[in-house]
């Protein structure tokens, strides 16, 4: 037999193809230091349970020292023949230490040990993406306190309907992203569920202690069914459609940029180190940040959909299959991390141009709903109010004004209920002020909106 792990009851070698089909060393290498976490906790309660001796976790301890030191310095010897990251450690581990490197996956398997790897692995990507997070909304809440009184048209179906305040627009997107941070948080706990001690898939005949490596390894908790334990991947998907929805926000946000930067809108523009140039047109300057979050956010909502594929069909309890969870899962991380580290720069990096979203409410007849909500109050029915401010409306059209340009008496040939109060309300400021209830546009609810989630973040 050959040299591979598993090879004793094989009669002859898989041929090259189908090693490097099956094996995934060249992209599970990156959980090594998980890996070498958890076969040390492994090891530890193994000595501890007398399953192995102490000398013999002295020898794991001590080439899994240098075997992290090796991998550190790139000077690991990565092999193919050795499928994925976890035989790989086995294999050096045996060379340096001998039989206690043998003696290490005692009452274990890959199974669960690759489940763990991943476990460990996905909480150290989350908590980096919950510090991200919070880095862009520190960014994001200083823009929105600069602009709290900047009006700009605030739309609907893409129509101008009612001036809100930029810092109100800017907040919305502050919501998105703290539910995001809720729901990564909320992962965080069933991500943080120990399988070691599932074994294969039937645990162990070992007396095993798995409240010990739970507690070693910083688990809140052990996952209940071995089974179960060794097939799940719910944890790895929960974390891609938390993914999915945070991508899609700042989606929404990086096509909103994309707009207010084009010249025809030009509402604000974007610091050059986030936007690149045209190899043929001298005066480009292009937002290609946003356009490739935009962009990415499509591989992201991919690699959803492959992690969903990829377990519908699975019987219990461990298949190989699995083994495709890493490369969308890596990837769904990778790309949120450096996406999240990019837009908080970016946010820093937006210069508004408050004029020509000033210059933008002087067209659409961003105040015809308050001159509706006038006359209610003057004691018309909203209906009847809606119907004159229309036809007001449909004259100012027709002569190229806007209605703050009417006279008092042109405005009275609507409505006899209107009087000189009327001005004040169909100013910007005055449509912005009267919205003064908690989630309203007034700059002084966003404020408050500002500065409670300035408490919550700490
Ligand atoms: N490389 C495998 C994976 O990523 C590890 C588990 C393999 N277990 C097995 N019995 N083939 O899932």
């Amino acid at each position: 037999s050959s040299d591979k792990a598993w090879s004793g009851r094989f009669s002859e070698p898989v041929s090259d193809l189908v090693k490097r089909y099956t094996a995934s060393v060249f992209f599970d290498q990156r959980m090594a230091m998980q890996d070498i976490r958890g076969s040390i906790a492994h090891a530890k309660m193994l000595a501890r349970q007398s399953i192995i001796s102490e000398q013999d976790f002295a020898d794991i301890e001590r080439g899994m020292a240098q075997i992290r030191g090796e991998i550190e310095r790139g000077e690991f010897p990565w092999n193919l023949d050795d499928e994925d990251v976890h035989l790989n450690i086995e294999k050096r581990l045996t060379a340096l230490v001998g039989d206690a490197g043998k003696r290490m996956h005692t009452g274990r398997s890959r199974n669960d040990q690759v489940a763990t790897d991943i476990r460990l692995w996905l909480r150290d990507a989350i908590d980096d993406i919950l510090g991200l997070l919070r880095q862009f909304q520190i960014n994001l809440l200083s823009l929105a306190e600069t602009h709290a009184d900047t009006p700009l048209p605030g739309f609907t179906h893409l129509q101008v309907a009612q001036p809100v305040t930029f810092g109100h627009h800017l907040m919305a997107y502050y919501e998105m992203t703290r539910r995001d941070a809720e729901r990564f948080a909320d992962v965080r706990k069933r991500v943080n569920r120990l399988p070691l001690g599932s074994a294969a898939l039937a645990g162990t005949s070992f007396p095993i202690d798995r409240e010990f490596v739970a507690r070693e390894l910083g688990f809140d908790e052990i996952c209940a069914n071995s089974l179960d334990a060794v097939s799940d991947r719910d944890f790895a998907i929960e974390f891609c459609a938390a993914s999915s929805l945070l991508m899609m926000h700042l989606s929404r946000m990086s096509e909103e940029l994309i707009m207010w930067m084009s010249p025809r809108i030009g509402f604000i523009d974007l610091a050059d180190r986030f936007c690149t140039g045209s190899s043929i047109m001298p005066q480009k300057k292009n937002p290609d940040v946003p356009e490739l979050v935009r962009g990415k956010t499509g591989r992201v909502n991919g690699s959803l959909i492959a992690l969903l594929t990829l377990m519908k069909g699975q019987p219990l309890a461990y298949n190989k299959d699995n083994q495709e969870d890493k490369e969308p899962l890596f990837d769904t991380a990778d790309t949120v991390i450096d996406t999240l580290r990019i837009y908080a720069d970016m946010v820093t990096g937006i210069r508004v141009k408050p004029e020509a979203m000033r210059a933008a409410l002087t067209q659409g007849f961003a105040t015809a709903t308050d001159l509706a909500d006038y006359l209610v109050k003057k004691g018309l029915p909203f209906r009847d109010a809606h119907e004159a401010v229309a036809l007001a409306v449909r004259a100012a059209e027709q002569s190229g004004r806007d209605l703050p340009d009417f006279s008092l008496d042109e405005l009275r040939a609507f409505s006899p209920l209107i009087g000189d109060d009327v001005f004040a309300v169909l100013t910007v400021e005055g449509s912005l002020a009267a919205r003064k209830h908690p989630g309203g546009t007034a700059p002084e609810q966003v404020r408050q909106a500002i500065a409670s989630a300035r408490s919550r973040l700490g």
